[in-house]
């Protein structure tokens, strides 16, 4: 089969990253007889340098017309203060909600042989976290109006707006409880109900969308403040979690904190269509860009996660997934997992080991 892929490269280790992940699919295609074309495309800091504008007409109609679309990540120094319209981020905000990717799927996994690098106590991580985050991605406080100004007094002022209609609620949650199907059949649904109107809209309507259409399927409220606790105090309690854009940005740079390192982190954004767009949870990392010392098992393992849910191959996904395996068994580890005793590795290094074991 033939695969277009729309890769978005973006700033900071973006590159290095991406070039990591074509390396391990190039591999794949061999391997089991297809074929990805890519097209590099631009988006975020580089493209404002070139272009003016965090997001080209031409990337998004590219990305529209791709079978699915990886990208690196945004932002840097550089660009930190330009007015907020005009930051990288905007690009990628921008192609999310272009491509109408409202579900984003960050599943937080503790690798057995990197339960020492978490910094949790070994015995509250020892028998494995996998915790699936399902964060809401074009709706709520990233998306609603927001204003900037100065009173009569000359004091400065702002305000965001956090809204959520109940098709958009039902959708995520539909998401959700599909994921749970084939696992716990459990979902937590994180909101702030105590305080905030949209949260109370948001239980409501989780709670009358899942009793109607998944019954046994049980769903559980968490507050957010309680959720931020109970992810460091025991993160083997969770399965499948349900939250809004910005409680879900949060809580997964958390969620992947415990499992080790946001390093190893990857994410699915879908909307209706098999079109996705897939990206590690981290950033672009500025600090260390160019010094080959990134890690690329988020990137690579986002790449899998596009093999397996926007072109239903899924034993492609399980060679990556397994060949990542054996390399962390083999005790190669990028700096940010590196621990004593181990091999060290550059992030080029690590994505030809892992490409050599497909
Ligand atoms: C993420 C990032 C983005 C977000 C930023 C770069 C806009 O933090 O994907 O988690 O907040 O969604
Ligand atoms: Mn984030």
């Amino acid at each position: 089969m033939n695969y277009n892929i729309a890769v978005l490269d973006g700033d900071g280790i973006g590159p290095e990253i991406c070039a990591g992940a074509i390396k391990v699919l190039n591999k794949v295609g061999e391997k089991f007889g297809h074929n990805f074309n890519f097209e590099h495309l631009y988006i975020g800091g580089c493209s404002i340098d070139k272009f003016g504008t965090p997001l080209p007409q031409e990337t998004i109609d590219k990305c529209l017309k791709s079978d699915s679309v990886l990208l690196g990540a945004v932002g840097g120094y550089k660009w930190d203060n330009l007015p907020g319209n005009e930051r990288p981020e905007k690009g990628l905000l921008g192609i999310r909600k272009a491509m109408n990717l409202y579900s984003n799927i960050r599943p937080a996994k503790l690798w057995k042989s990197l339960a020492k690098a978490s910094p949790l106590k070994y015995d509250l991580v020892k028998n494995g976290v996998e915790i699936i985050i399902v964060r809401e991605l074009i709706g709520g406080i990233y998306f609603g109006e927001r204003y900037k100004g100065v009173d009569e007094n000359g004091v400065e002022y702002a305000w965001d707006t956090e809204k959520y209609s109940v098709p958009e609620i039902e959708r995520i949650t539909k998401i959700a409880c599909e994921m749970a199907l084939k696992r716990s059949k459990k979902v937590v649904s994180v909101d702030k109900a105590n305080v905030l109107e949209s949260s109370r809209l948001w239980r409501k309507t989780v709670h009358e969308y899942a009793a109607k259409h998944y019954p046994e399927i049980t769903v559980e409220d968490v507050l957010v403040d309680n959720m931020a606790m109970q992810i460091v105090k025991n993160p083997a309690q969770f399965d499948v979690v349900v939250t809004s854009n910005i409680f879900g940005d949060i809580l997964s740079d958390e969620a992947a904190q415990v499992t080790g390192s946001i390093g190893m982190l990857a994410s699915s954004s879908l909307g209706d269509s098999k079109c996705g767009l897939y990206e590690p949870i981290h950033g672009s990392a500025p600090d260390i860009a160019g010094k080959d010392i990134a890690n690329p098992i988020a990137t690579i393992l986002a790449a899998a996660m596009m093999l397996r849910d926007s072109f239903d191959l899924t034993d492609e996904y399980a060679a990556i997934e397994n060949a990542i395996q054996s390399v962390l068994d083999e005790n190669f580890r990028t700096a940010d997992i590196y621990e004593e005793g181990k091999i060290k590795v550059s992030g080029s290094k690590m994505a030809d080991l892992i490409a050599q074991k497909i």
